[in-house]
């Protein structure tokens, strides 16, 4: 279900924990499991759970909590436009509908093309950035104005 190179790095993310405390390692092991599969499928998160030894519900509690987990297919790119306050008072709601015209899907879609995904996401801690958008969990995008989001949507294509 999982390669091998992805249990081995489950194993380093138990190592970290006490013998039975193995659940503690849900978080890092559905983050590995995702970036090899690209979302999180019912069995994956089955199997995972399994690997660990907790249940499939302890599992999904996890992966069902936390936004950065795709628990459906996303496109290459996922672009999460935060929404909270501090973004929206600097323009975020523009910012958001920005990139819904330019795409041409709303929140929670994907492009025909499979490029893009669009997700709507809670505050990510810099709002002194406001506003922000988040690339694939992982890359923060500062002041993202029309010309950033151009500029940044050419950068991907
Ligand atoms: S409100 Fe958007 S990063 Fe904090």
């Amino acid at each position: 279900m999982l390669s091998a190179e992805s249990l081995k790095q489950i194993d380093i993310e138990l190592a970290k924990f006490p013998a039975d405390q193995r659940r503690s390692a849900i978080m890092g092991a559905l983050r590995i499991a995702q970036t090899e599969k690209g979302w999180l499928a019912p069995e994956t998160i089955a199997f995972v759970a399994d690997y660990i030894g907790i249940t499939a519900a302890q599992a999904y509690e996890v992966a069902t909590f936390y936004n950065m987990y795709n628990l459906q297919p996303v496109g290459k790119y996922k672009l999460t436009v935060c929404t909270n306050l501090p973004c929206a008072l600097r323009g975020s709601v523009d910012t958001a509908q920005y990139l819904q015209e330019k795409l041409g899907i709303g929140f929670g879609e994907t492009t025909p093309d499979g490029k893009f995904t669009l997700m709507e996401g809670e505050c990510m801690g810099a709002c002194g950035d406001a506003p922000v958008m988040l690339v694939n969990n992982h890359k923060m995008c500062s002041f993202m104005t029309d010309e950033a989001i151009d500029q940044k949507l050419a950068e991907l294509c």
